[in-house]
């Protein structure tokens, strides 16, 4: 018997479909995520008769979206709400990937003021080491005390 792989397959038409071996190796995403992410609805395929998948080139960018939101971090319900107005049979168009950018941008701003504030809190707390609960924000993120700096406020009235 003979077994045929994706790299026996003669050269591809420009608007062939794709196995999934192929969208595998060109987008380096696993054939597991692949089929994870056409679970969620984030790509489609068709099926031949033999049951195989196949995949149109333009998912080819959608699973790069999907790269790069998971590299930024974004979550992948994240990346469905925000591609959800484009239809699985076209490719997202350049003003809605720029859409997509601009929010997925504002996110990592938010993360970033989240981080830096985390960090100025962080540095009150060196030298303090109180680990109150009622003054260290930190530890007690709403406390008003806490928010007038690090360190045990009461004590410093
Ligand atoms: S250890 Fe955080 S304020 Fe004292």
């Amino acid at each position: 018997m003979t077994v045929h792989t994706d790299h026996d397959r003669a050269p591809h038409a420009p608007d062939e479909p794709l196995t999934i071996g192929e969208m595998s190796r060109r987008t380096g995403v696993a054939a597991s995520a692949l089929h994870f992410y056409e679970d969620l609805g984030l790509i489609a395929s068709t099926r031949t008769p033999g049951n195989q998948r196949r995949y149109a080139r333009h998912m080819l960018r959608r699973v790069s979206l999907i790269t790069v939101a998971k590299r930024l971090g974004i979550p992948l319900s994240d990346v469905q709400e925000a591609f959800a107005d484009v239809p699985l049979t076209q490719t997202p168009s350049h003003d809605e990937w720029a859409r997509a950018a601009r929010r997925w941008k504002r996110e990592l701003e938010k993360r970033r003021e989240g981080l830096e504030r985390l960090e100025r809190e962080l540095t009150g707390c060196i030298g303090c080491g109180c680990l109150s609960m009622k003054a260290c924000s930190l530890l007690n993120p709403d406390d008003a005390l806490g928010s007038q700096g690090a360190g045990p406020q009461r004590l410093q009235d």
